[in-house]
């Protein structure tokens, strides 16, 4: 077991890929906080993983919520050591089609709550001294900008950046914020961006999930589960000397 003993707390894993890491985090010894937006969700998805799972609300845009979901955090646990930040929200417009209200939504949940989440983690980390592992969800649209997803590409470009700069920062706390960078999953979200996908281009439903899967060099979408190695990894021991880093997984698709 190579999280044994340890505190986490996972955004948006009431569901997904965040779920995938909290049942990962849970096989490896850690006690698991979900914490979601959706209560409802999360309480569910706690009771299905088993004792070491428990619910948290938390909404990442909002300050007090953020605050309260630590606190949480350490009053059941006595502290934080690992926190993935997860959340995040899919938007898809042409250029000449993106509104203020959408470019503001996911800036204040891809980005803003990636920092203040991290910062709050930081702190309680900082203040129990005893170093810890922050890991940002970013993504392939993160390293490269593509023509309808101007603003979710902007996010995750941008999630990559404050993971570096935290990095560079924390790792004298003994902090260690590193990042993954996932491919195309196939997951509620991509149902939802190929939802989007039909509209704009004009395609039949589940066409453009078929053919991103077609495209992956390893022959496939990814699964949630082919990211949770990478996540267990980056939040052990094993990772102490890693900082800064955004890591691909997958499939082939990003070579940097
Ligand atoms: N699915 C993919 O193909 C893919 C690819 C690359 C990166 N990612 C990234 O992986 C992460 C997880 O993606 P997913 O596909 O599992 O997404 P998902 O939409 O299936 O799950 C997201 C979860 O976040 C929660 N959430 C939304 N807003 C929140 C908020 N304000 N505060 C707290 N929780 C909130 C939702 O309730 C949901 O449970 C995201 O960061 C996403 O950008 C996904």
């Amino acid at each position: 077991m190579r999280l044994k003993g340890k505190s986490a707390l996972i955004t948006g894993s009431a569901r997904g890929i965040g779920r995938a890491f909290a049942e990962a985090y849970v096989r490896e010894g850690a006690t698991v906080a979900i914490a979601d937006i959706n209560l409802a969700a999360a309480e569910k998805t706690a009771s299905e993983i088993g004792a070491k799972a428990y619910a948290v609300r938390l909404d990442v845009s909002d300050l007090a919520s953020i605050e309260a979901a630590v606190k949480a955090v350490e009053t059941r646990t006595g502290g934080l050591d690992i926190l993935i930040n997860n959340a995040a929200l899919f938007d898809l417009a042409p250029i000449i089609d993106i509104t203020k209200a959408s470019y503001d939504k996911l800036f204040s949940v891809n980005v803003a709550g990636t920092l203040f989440m991290l910062q709050a983690a930081a702190r309680s980390m900082i203040a129990r001294g005893k170093g810890g592992k922050i890991i940002n969800i970013a993504s392939q649209a993160g390293r490269r900008g593509e023509p309808l997803v101007g603003v979710y590409c902007a996010t995750k470009a941008a999630v990559i950046s404050l993971t570096q700069s935290a990095g560079l920062d924390l790792i004298k706390h003994r902090i260690n914020v590193n990042g993954i960078a996932p491919g195309v999953v196939d997951s509620d979200m991509w149902d939802e961006v190929d939802a989007l996908f039909a509209k704009y281009e004009n395609r039949p439903k589940g066409e453009k999930k078929r053919l991103v899967g077609e495209g992956v060099p390893y022959g496939r979408m990814g699964k949630p589960e082919d990211l949770t190695g990478m996540a267990v990894f980056l939040a052990s021991d094993d990772a102490e000397y890693i900082v800064a880093q955004t890591y691909n997984v997958d499939g082939g698709q990003w070579m940097s």
